[in-house]
């Protein structure tokens, strides 16, 4: 399948068109940013990790039951996959308090949930992706409730699932960001990445955090918690 023209540079992927209407190429680059683009950076060798991370993960969530944009993997950095049209929502399931939780609501991290929570955020980058729930998203237009509710279906399931393959990864799964698509006939799959850029992962035995929270807050040891997770990933496979 050859790359054709550019259709859209993100913050953390390239995509292009492809001869065929229906599918497209992402290109996963090194490129990180935090805090809405306010914090630039490198993390080398992350693109080839996400790549490869996501599409074994969206592959085992086809094979339970959740439906994905994951066609086929050309190589390193470059994976086709369904066009669609993004729903505007990033969805975010937590188990564990951490990050935009612990601040908004004044916790400290790591308290365990008896149940996972879930929130959408608009995605908008110029209001800064603002929290909404699902009644401002249908007024918004930017689902209807039905989507919405098999959106919610279909995140529980990713996190039930996540949740356990990490745990026998020795890696706590915190919490997530989802992405989902629209294809041509208006089916809802799952889209974008999973990955250390939109999980939060913790070391089970340490609680050494193994994800992008090493680049948000300066911890350093970037690059080399990818490539943890990512080894303990490949050695489950
Ligand atoms: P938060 O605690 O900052 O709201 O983040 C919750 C989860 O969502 C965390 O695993 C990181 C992920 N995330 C993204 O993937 N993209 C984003 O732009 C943000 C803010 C968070």
């Amino acid at each position: 399948m050859e790359k054709k023209e550019q259709l859209y540079e993100g913050k953390a992927k390239r995509v292009y068109k492809t001869d065929d209407p229906e599918l497209l190429i992402v290109s996963y680059k090194d490129d990180a940013t935090a805090f809405n683009g306010l914090k630039k950076g490198t993390i080398t060798g992350k693109g080839v990790i996400n790549n490869r991370m996501s599409n074994l993960l969206m592959q085992r969530l086809e094979k339970s039951g959740v439906p994905t944009h994951f066609v086929k993997e050309l190589n390193d950095r470059e994976t086709l996959v369904k066009k669609v049209s993004i729903v505007p929502l990033e969805v975010i399931i937590r188990n564990i308090s951490a990050g935009s939780f612990a601040k908004r609501y004044g916790t400290e991290e790591g308290i365990v949930f008896d149940e996972p929570t879930i929130e959408f955020s608009y995605k908008n980058d110029e209001l800064g992706d603002p929290l909404i729930n699902d009644y401002h998203a249908i007024a918004l237009k930017l689902a209807t409730r039905e989507e919405i509710e098999t959106i919610k279906k279909y995140s529980f399931a990713v996190n039930s699932f996540l949740q356990k393959f990490w745990a026998e990864c020795g890696v706590t799964l915190v919490d997530f960001k989802l992405e989902f698509g629209k294809l041509s006939d208006g089916t809802i799959v799952l889209a974008d990445e999973i990955s250390p850029d939109t999980c939060r992962l913790w070391d089970s035995k340490t609680g050494e955090k193994l994800d992008k929270d090493r680049f948000r807050r300066d911890l350093g040891g970037v690059e080399e918690a990818y490539a943890e997770v990512m080894k303990r990933l490949s050695e489950h496979m």
